[in-house]
C-alpha cells in the first residue's frame, strides 16, 4: 500500500493537476448557503477564508458590496500561486493554520472541508476564537467528513491522507463551545440518498 501523504502536499498535487476547479464546483452550493447564513444583513465587513484552496471564495465575497476586504490563507503553495494568478487584489497567505495568526482580527471567518485535515482542531478552533476574530465575528465550517456522514469513511483510503479526524457532529459541537464559541448551531445542507449533507457548524465570538 502506498504511504499516505499529508494534505497539503496532496492538495499541491491537486492543484498542479486542476483538480481544485472541479472541487470548488463540488463545493459551491453548501458554500451558497454558509455565506448566506453569515452574510445575511450584513454591515460592512472582513472576511478570511481558512484553507482557501484557489483562492474561489475570496473571490466571490470580495465583490460583496459591504465587503472591505476579503483574504484567504492555505498552506499548500502551488494553491496559493493559483489564487494569486487569477486576482492580485485580494490578500493570500500561504501558512500551517495549525500554528498561523493574522496580522489582524476579522469579522468573519469561513472554511470549507479543512478543518479535519488539521494537526490538532480544537487547538485552531481556540486560536481562531482567541486570535483571529473580532468581538462579535463569526466562524462558520463546512465539513464532509464527519462519523454520521458514514460514505465518507473510506476518504483517507481513497485519497492516501495522513490526517483526517472523524469526529461526530456533537464532538464538533462540543469543541466549538469548550473553545469559548457563543451560540453555536449546527445544520447539515445537501441531504439525500446515501449522502448526510455538509455539516454546517456557526459560533460566536
Ligand atoms: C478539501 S480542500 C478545500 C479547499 C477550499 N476550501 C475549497 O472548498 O475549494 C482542503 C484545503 O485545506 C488545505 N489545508 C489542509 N491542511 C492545512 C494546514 N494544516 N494548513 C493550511 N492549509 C491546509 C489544503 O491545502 C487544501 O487546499
Amino acid at each position: 500500500m502506498e504511504k499516505k501523504r499529508t494534505p497539503t502536499v496532496v492538495f499541491g498535487e491537486w492543484a498542479e493537476r486542476g483538480r481544485d476547479e472541479g472541487m470548488a464546483k463540488g463545493h459551491q452550493q453548501a458554500v451558497d448557503h454558509m455565506l448566506e447564513v453569515v452574510l445575511n444583513n450584513r454591515k460592512s465587513f472582513s472576511f478570511l477564508d481558512a484553507g482557501c484552496g484557489n483562492g474561489w471564495v475570496v473571490r466571490q465575497v470580495a465583490k460583496h458590496p459591504q465587503c472591505v476586504s476579503a483574504a484567504g490563507v492555505d498552506g499548500a503553495q502551488q494553491m496559493i500561486d493559483k489564487a494569486k494568478t487569477y486576482n492580485s487584489k485580494n490578500h493570500y497567505t500561504c501558512a500551517d493554520l495549525d500554528t498561523w495568526i493574522p496580522s489582524s482580527p476579522v469579522d468573519i471567518v469561513h472554511s470549507m472541508e479543512v478543518a479535519y485535515y488539521l494537526k490538532d482542531p480544537f487547538a485552531f478552533l481556540q486560536n481562531v476564537y482567541n486570535s483571529w476574530l473580532t468581538k462579535g465575528g463569526v466562524l462558520i465550517l463546512g465539513l464532509d467528513f464527519y462519523e454520521e456522514n458514514t460514505v465518507s469513511h473510506s476518504w483517507p483510503e481513497d485519497c492516501g491522507v495522513s490526517i483526517m479526524h472523524l469526529f461526530s457532529e456533537k464532538h464538533w459541537i462540543k469543541l466549538f463551545r469548550k473553545a469559548g464559541f457563543k451560540e453555536v448551531e449546527s445544520t447539515r445542507f445537501g441531504i439525500k440518498e446515501n449522502w448526510s449533507g455538509t455539516l454546517i457548524l456557526k459560533g460566536q465570538k
